[in-house]
């Protein structure tokens, strides 16, 4: 039973994740109950000061189990799914997280009659040769054949103090004389700010966006991969060498690595590297953008330095402003 006069409740699978810590501070400074279902409840107790007392609840689910998937969306009002894989471990498989996983929440969305946000990514595509587009794009295929009026998200990389991008080459410029630009460098990516991203799932469960929709959420500026590259040393104050892995040797590199928990790239991200990650011209032409939503793209250079001086050499704990500023 819904009761009326509460506030909406908004389950949200992969919730404890970098996205969904904002997602969750998003719809609780709007007044939602918020329901995170997560593997392993006991490790997200660091969401709940996020809320007012009773505001946050957390539930165990495994996106591979569909009993817990429905007992997680019971009584929800709107259901947003988050859950996603870089690389495959054990039982967590492309096919069961992203394929299965995202089918079985837009099925149990359907039957609580709630609305559903789905997270995918830009690059999902059902002829892609990265096993993580490729399995994206068929849970897109999916949700839609299930709730043709899901809103999907599709992001560009997502920089933010918690990311993967930004964080790993940081840590990596730390102690190796050089960094890998795979591929050469010349892919293009769109890097969005994770607090953006966050605002724009939030209005859509404000039911500000339209139903049925893929957006593609892209951050102000394009850039090449060595152009984030070369922002990230300029940011942290160290000069090291760029050198160009062509990407045969990168692959190489991926399947040696791959499998270690920490990895610095997996084969399969080589494959994604090999496509441009930005915004496509129909998705802008249709408003179906970050901007499209009424919400102003933040610039990488606000945010970066809050959280990449982690990685300035000893002693240089805030920027020094070059000749060129
Ligand atoms: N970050 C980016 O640059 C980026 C770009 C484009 C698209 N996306 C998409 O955005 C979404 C969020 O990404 P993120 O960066 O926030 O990822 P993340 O930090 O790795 O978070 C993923 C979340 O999914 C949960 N999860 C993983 N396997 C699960 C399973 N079997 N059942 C239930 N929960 C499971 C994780 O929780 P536990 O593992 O703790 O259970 C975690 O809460 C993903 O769908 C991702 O593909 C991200």
């Amino acid at each position: 039973m819904k009761i009326s006069d509460t506030p909406k409740l908004v389950t949200i699978f992969g919730g404890s994740g970098f996205v969904g810590r904002y997602v969750v501070r998003a719809l609780v400074n709007r007044g939602y109950r918020v329901r995170v279902a997560v593997r392993r409840p006991d490790l997200a107790g660091f969401l709940q000061p996020i809320g007012n007392v009773g505001q946050i609840q957390l539930v165990q689910a495994n996106l591979r189990y569909r009993k817990s998937i429905d007992a997680a969306v019971k009584g929800s009002d709107i259901v947003i799914n988050l859950v996603g894989i870089l690389t495959e471990s054990g039982r967590q498989k492309f096919d069961a997280v992203h394929v299965f996983g995202a089918r079985a929440v837009a099925e149990a969305a359907r039957a609580e009659k709630a609305k559903l946000i789905h997270m995918s990514a830009i690059g999902a595509d059902l002829e892609s040769t990265s096993e993580y587009c490729e399995t994206k794009g068929n849970g897109e295929k999916g949700v839609r054949a299930v709730l043709k009026d899901a809103i999907i998200m599709r992001p560009s990389m997502v920089f933010g103090q918690e990311d993967d991008f930004f964080n790993r080459f940081g840590a990596m410029a730390r102690f190796a004389p050089a960094l890998p630009l795979i591929g050469g460098g010349a892919t293009k990516i769109q890097p969005v700010y994770v607090g953006d991203v966050a605002e724009a799932i939030a209005l859509g469960v404000d039911g500000k966006l339209q139903s049925g929709k893929t957006y593609e959420l892209g951050g102000p500026q394009v850039q090449t991969f060595r152009e984030c590259l070369e922002l990230l040393l300029k940011e942290i104050g160290r000069k090291k060498m760029l050198v160009s892995l062509p990407w045969f040797i990168a692959s190489m590199v991926g399947k040696a690595l791959g499998w270690l928990p920490g990895a610095p790239i997996t084969s399969d991200q080589v494959e994604m590297l090999k496509t441009d990650n930005v915004v496509s011209e129909a998705a802008v032409k249709q408003k179906r953008t970050l901007e499209g939503t009424g919400l102003q793209p933040t610039p990488m250079a606000v945010i970066l330095p809050s959280y990449l001086v982690q990685y300035r050499p000893h002693g240089q704990f805030t920027k020094i402003a070059d000749e060129s500023e």
